[in-house]
């Protein structure tokens, strides 16, 4: 089985890449100190993946209560965590019981932020069943709700317990979700490891067919993320650059009110080229570079710039107006993750505006 030892301070724990119950059996039962779990999932997570837990479960004989949702980002809202809380606190959901999150990244968003602010906290493990979710957002406790202003701008640092990964679990995942956890993973290699984008780059045809080679690009690019966030938990410095295409990505989503016509990392991959534009204005980074970047996501099949969808024209000075209104805006100027090569970025906040919008101008027209 491998393992990515998340070792802060506080809060160390451990990221398995296992199927779900040998996982979830590494629990020891005089760990669990409450007499409840809950589960929260979502429908399309659950019909693929909670017959293994509940079966991993069975062992501990402890009273489970099972929270499943309709599958969506529209989930990640207030009035969704107040009537999670609600089920469970009617159901008796004490203190010292725990909460599981199974599903993708809305899931685990939404249930590590109940399991934050809940009782002030209870025990929390992740279980991630979408690629973006086994890669990125199951590490590091970052968790949150969406608010008309923005993403995410709702939230808590809440770090789980115990993450487990069962490439499994992805077999069941539609292509489109897939390609769009592909872009989060690529975004790790290209912020601090050139050599997963050449092992990405020599695997390009089989990579989500060969779940060995799949499962590798997984472990080392969730490693980026370790690494990171060991260094800089609370985004004082450098996790900020695991920002790279997100504030350009995040503008765009939410101008689509994330109703399912852009998916959060459909934006990402578009946005990681429009920092490499940026970069490319500024010379920062060559053109080879972006080029590589942009063929490879041509060849997988993730959007790399975007015309309307489904009629509605995308304006640039929208976009740019959400992206002042991100939560990555500090003093009104906008933060930018900037790649300088394959596998190295910089953070910058002085990028002129102008350039922005005309990086804007070129990707979103064409
Ligand atoms: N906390 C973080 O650090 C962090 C990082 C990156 C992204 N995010 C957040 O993650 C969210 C996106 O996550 P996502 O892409 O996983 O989306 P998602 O959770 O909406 O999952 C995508 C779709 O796949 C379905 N699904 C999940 N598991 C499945 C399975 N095994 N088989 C079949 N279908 C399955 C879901 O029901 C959903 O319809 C966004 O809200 C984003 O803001 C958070």
């Amino acid at each position: 089985m491998r393992i990515i030892e998340v070792n802060l301070d506080k809060d160390p724990y451990k990221v398995l890449y296992t199927d779900i119950q040998q996982g979830i059996q590494t629990i020891q039962p005089e760990s669990i100190d409450g007499s409840k779990i809950a589960i929260i999932s979502d429908e399309d997570a659950a019909n693929n993946n909670l017959d293994s837990l509940r079966k991993a479960l069975n062992s501990y004989k402890i009273q489970t209560i099972e929270i499943i949702l309709s599958p969506g980002e529209k989930n990640k809202e207030l009035m969704v965590v107040e009537s999670i809380i609600d089920k469970l606190l009617s159901k008796k959901f004490e203190r010292g019981d725990l909460i599981i999150g199974l599903g993708g990244g809305v899931i685990g968003d939404l249930s590590g932020f109940v399991a934050g602010v809940v009782h002030r906290g209870v025990k929390f493990i992740n279980i991630p069943t979408t690629l973006l979710a086994q890669v990125d957002s199951s590490i590091g406790g970052k968790t949150g709700v969406n608010t008309k202003y923005g993403k995410n701008l709702i939230g808590c640092f809440k770090q789980p317990e115990l993450v487990v990964c069962d490439i499994n679990s992805l077999s069941t995942l539609p292509k489109r979700d897939l390609l769009a956890g592909y872009s989060e993973l690529v975004k790790h290699a290209l912020i601090g490891d050139a050599e997963l984008f050449n092992f990405l780059q020599n695997n390009v045809k089989n990579i989500f067919n060969d779940y060995t080679i799949l499962q590798e690009a997984i472990h080392r690019s969730a490693l980026v993320k370790a690494d990171i966030i060991m260094e800089d938990i609370h985004e004082k410095n450098i996790r900020a650059q695991l920002n790279l295409g997100h504030t350009y990505g995040h503008a765009i989503e939410s101008f689509y009110k994330y109703d399912g016509r852009l998916l959060h990392g459909e934006a990402i991959s578009i946005g990681i080229i429009m920092a490499f534009k940026t970069s490319l204005r500024l010379g920062l980074c060559m053109s080879d570079h972006l080029h590589i970047v942009e063929d490879h996501f041509n060849k997988v099949g993730l959007l790399t710039s975007l015309k309307n969808l489904n009629g509605e024209k995308i304006s640039p000075e929208k976009i740019i107006d959400l992206m002042r209104s991100d939560k990555k805006v500090t003093n009104g100027s906008i933060n930018l993750v900037l790649p300088r090569e394959i596998g190295s970025v910089e953070i910058r906040n002085d990028v002129d505006e102008n350039i922005i919008l005309d990086v804007l101008h070129e990707t979103l027209s064409h």
